[in-house]
C-alpha cells in the first residue's frame, strides 16, 4: 500500500528534462519575459485603482473586513439563510445521490426522481438548483471533501504543506490533510460557510475516517472525533445539519451531535449493524451499494440481497437506500426496483 503511494508520488513529480535544446530555452526565455511584462502591468493597474479588495476567487472572505453584502465575486450572496431551525433528516427518507457532474435542471419539472433528499457536490452546483429543489420541498446535503486536499479545488494553494500526508489510495490527486491544524480547520470552516451561503440545509464532509488508511499523518479516531465536534458546531451555528460519512468506528462518540449518517457499502462489506446505531438513534442512514452490472444489469438476487435485512444486510433495518454507479452519475435504482436518471451536465 505504501510502495503504491510512493509510486504516485514519483509520477506526479515529473523531473525536468536533463538538458534542454537551445530551443526550449529561447522559448522558455521569451515566455518568461511577457510573463514579467504582463504581471508589471497587472500589477500597475491593480495599484492605481487602489485596489486590493478583489479575492482571488476563493470562497474566504474572512479577512475582508466590512462587505457591505450583496454578491461576492463568485456569485454567491455573503450571506446565507437566517433560519429559524436546523432541518432533522427523518429516518427512511429517500435521497438520491449525484457527485460526479452538476445537475441539470431548468425548472422543478425537471426534478427526478420525486425523493425528499438531494445529496450534491457543494462547488460543482450553483445556488439556483438548490433552491429550485427547496422550491419543490427537497432538501439539499452539500458534498465537499474535508479530510483531504484537492489538487485542483481554487484554494489549493492556501494549504500548508506540512499539513498534507499521504496520497489516498485510488485518488492520486488527493492528499489526506492533518484536520487538527488550525490552517486546514480555518479552510473547512469557509466551506461551511460556503454551504450555508448557498442555501444548504445540511453538509456531508468527506473523508474524514483518514485515521483508518495510511495517511502519513499518525492521524487517530480521536482526531476524528475532534474535527466532527468542530464541523458540528460550525454548521450548527448556520443552523445545518451534518452527516458523518463511513467511519464506522467513531459513530459511539459522535452520535449525539451528528444528524445522519452517509454510509458506502455496509451491505458489501456485511456491516451495517454498526451503522445502525443511527437508526436506533431516530436518525438516518443514507447507505449506497455499488454492485456490478450497475447500471441497468444489476440482477435481481444481487439487487434483493442488497434490499433485504438478512445476510450481509443484517442490520439494515430502514437504511435509506441506493444503488449506484461508483461514479456516482446521474442513474439510481431503489429497492422498489425502479431506476430513473437525473439530468446531468455532462
Ligand atoms: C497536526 O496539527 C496539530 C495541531 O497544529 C499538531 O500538533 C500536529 O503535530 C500536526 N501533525 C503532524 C503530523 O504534523
Amino acid at each position: 500500500m505504501l510502495g503504491k503511494a510512493n509510486e504516485h508520488v514519483a509520477a506526479m513529480e515529473k523531473p525536468p528534462p536533463k538538458s534542454w535544446s537551445l530551443r526550449r530555452k529561447l522559448i522558455v526565455t521569451v515566455v518568461a519575459i511577457v510573463a514579467v511584462v504582463a504581471l508589471a502591468v497587472g500589477l500597475g493597474v491593480g495599484l492605481t485603482r487602489g485596489g486590493g479588495s478583489d479575492d482571488d476567487g476563493g470562497d474566504d472572505d474572512q479577512n475582508s473586513g466590512g462587505g457591505g453584502g450583496g454578491d461576492d465575486t463568485d456569485g454567491v450572496p455573503e450571506d446565507g439563510p437566517d433560519r429559524d431551525e436546523t432541518w432533522k433528516p427523518k429516518v427512511g427518507d429517500s435521497w438520491q445521490i449525484i457527485l460526479k457532474y452538476p445537475l441539470d435542471l431548468q425548472s422543478t419539472d425537471d426534478i427526478n426522481p420525486d425523493v425528499a433528499v438531494y445529496d450534491l457536490d457543494l462547488y460543482d452546483n450553483d445556488k439556483e438548483t438548490f433552491r429550485m429543489l427547496q422550491d419543490a420541498g427537497k432538501k439539499v446535503i452539500c458534498y465537499f471533501s474535508a479530510g483531504s486536499w484537492e489538487n485542483w479545488r481554487d484554494d489549493k494553494d492556501d494549504w500548508d504543506e506540512a499539513d498534507l500526508g499521504d496520497e489516498l489510495d485510488g485518488w492520486p490527486d488527493e492528499r489526506w490533510a492533518n484536520v487538527s491544524s488550525p490552517g486546514v480547520r480555518d479552510i473547512i470552516k469557509g466551506r461551511i460557510e460556503l454551504a450555508w451561503r448557498k442555501g444548504c440545509d445540511a453538509i456531508d464532509p468527506d473523508n474524514v475516517d483518514g485515521y483508518n488508511n495510511e495517511n502519513g499523518l499518525g492521524l487517530t479516531a480521536d482526531d476524528a472525533v475532534d474535527f466532527m465536534r468542530f464541523m458540528a458546531e460550525e454548521a450548527q451555528s448556520h443552523k445545518m445539519a451534518i452527516g458523518l460519512k463511513n467511519a464506522g468506528e467513531i459513530i459511539p462518540d459522535v452520535i449525539d451531535f451528528i444528524d445522519f449518517s452517509v454510509n458506502e457499502q455496509c451491505v458489501e462489506y456485511a456491516e451495517c449493524d454498526t451503522f445502525a446505531d443511527f437508526v436506533d438513534a431516530d436518525k438516518p442512514v443514507f447507505n449506497i451499494e455499488y454492485p456490478s452490472g450497475a447500471p441497468d444489469k444489476v440482477t435481481a438476487k444481487v439487487s434483493g440481497e442488497i434490499c433485504s435485512t438478512e445476510g450481509d444486510a443484517t442490520g439494515s433495518e430502514g437504511f435509506s437506500k441506493v444503488i449506484k454507479k461508483m461514479i456516482l452519475d446521474g442513474w439510481v435504482e431503489y429497492c422498489d426496483g425502479k431506476t430513473y436518471t437525473s439530468k446531468v451536465q455532462d
